[in-house]
């Protein structure tokens, strides 16, 4: 049988270019012919942040369109929104009767707030929902659900991966083997991507550099990034230089030997550099700055990919679910 595939991103905000080759592009790569993919907008994962539905449907549009942009190919994937299969909450729930409640007090985002709450001499559990801190088992019926195999994803959602294979053979320990125990698969270019400002790059932070807007716009943010005053004549540190660290993500060994060059030599300003990084990127994305353009005049085609796309996965949903039904006595 084919490995399965799976990830999903939290539906708040738009991704950026540190999303994008960080977590969409790697995982696009990983899902080859050779493999069935399932690649979902975690949009019920969204609630616990973001109660507002214009941004959901905001977000979830800008994260489909760039999911699209970067190659994904929805016909031969499964590519749903996470609330069109509610299936997951009644495998939610089952989970939750085999998950530890002391492993879930060891989340990383539960444990975080916890700690703001102690350090303000706030109640321990102010601001803490049950979506907030059972996050973790709905994240385990997301990819238990479809049989998956491999996880792509950034380091900080490596627990959740582990708790994930935790309620599962806590679950197999009680009533039986019944699902496939998956397998993170790290995605080291969720490397630190440093924004226009130099702090890590996020939309929160107002510092990202978004590879679909306009030529204008994006030559725009490029500019706006921060550097140092060295003046034009003098050698530069590319070590410390935000543009050059954001140019190294796109660029090949030799583009970035050059750079370094032109750096150390002088005589270059940090203007010809921001001009070189807007040119690389234009260059580069050209391909899926085009599919953008082609799904923004046809937003209606999102939505039917999605709507195929949920078939698909529901088919699956539904066959796991039923075995699970069964094993637990329903
Ligand atoms: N929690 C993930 C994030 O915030 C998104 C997510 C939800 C996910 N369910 C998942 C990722 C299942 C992988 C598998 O990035």
């Amino acid at each position: 049988m084919k490995k399965r595939i799976l990830t999903g991103i939290t539906t708040t905000g738009t991704p950026h270019i540190g999303n994008y080759l960080g977590a969409i592009k790697p995982a696009l790569k990983l899902a080859g012919p050779e493999t069935e993919s399932f690649f979902f907008l975690a949009d019920y994962h969204a609630l616990i942040k973001q109660t507002d539905a214009s941004l959901i449907e905001a977000s979830v549009k800008n994260i489909a369109l760039a999911w699209l942009s970067a190659g994904l190919d929805s016909e031969h994937s499964n590519f749903y929104r996470q609330s069109d299969i509610p299936e997951v909450h009644e495998l939610t729930w089952i989970l939750s009767c085999s998950a530890a409640k002391g492993l879930l007090n060891r989340a990383h985002a539960y444990k975080a707030v916890v700690a703001e709450n102690e350090a303000s001499n706030a109640d321990d559990d102010k601001a803490i929902s049950m979506g907030l801190f059972s996050y973790p088992v709905l994240m385990a019926a997301d990819i238990l659900l479809y049989d998956a195999n491999i996880i792509p994803v950034g380091k900080d959602q490596l627990q959740h991966i582990e708790m994930t294979r935790d309620v599962a053979s806590r679950f197999h320990a009680k009533i039986g083997k019944t699902f496939v125990i998956p397998e993170a698969e790290i995605q080291h270019q969720t490397m630190y991507v440093p924004g226009t400002n130099g702090g890590k790059m996020s939309k929160s932070q107002n510092n990202i550099i978004n590879l679909f807007l306009p030529d204008k716009q994006l030559r725009k943010q490029i500019m706006s990034i921060a550097t140092d005053s060295t003046p034009m004549e003098d050698s530069k540190d590319w070590k410390s230089c935000n543009c050059f660290a954001i140019f190294t993500l796109v660029a090949d060994e030799q583009q970035i030997a050059d750079m370094k060059d032109k750096y150390e030599r002088g005589d270059y300003g940090y203007g010809h550099a921001k001009q070189a990084l807007f040119e690389l990127l234009i260059d580069k994305f050209s391909t899926e700055r085009t599919r953008y353009n082609h799904y923004m005049n046809n937003l209606s085609e999102i939505d039917e990919a999605l709507a195929i796309g949920a078939e698909k996965a529901k088919v699956v949903a539904d066959t796991v679910l039923k075995r699970v039904r069964t094993k637990v006595g329903y």
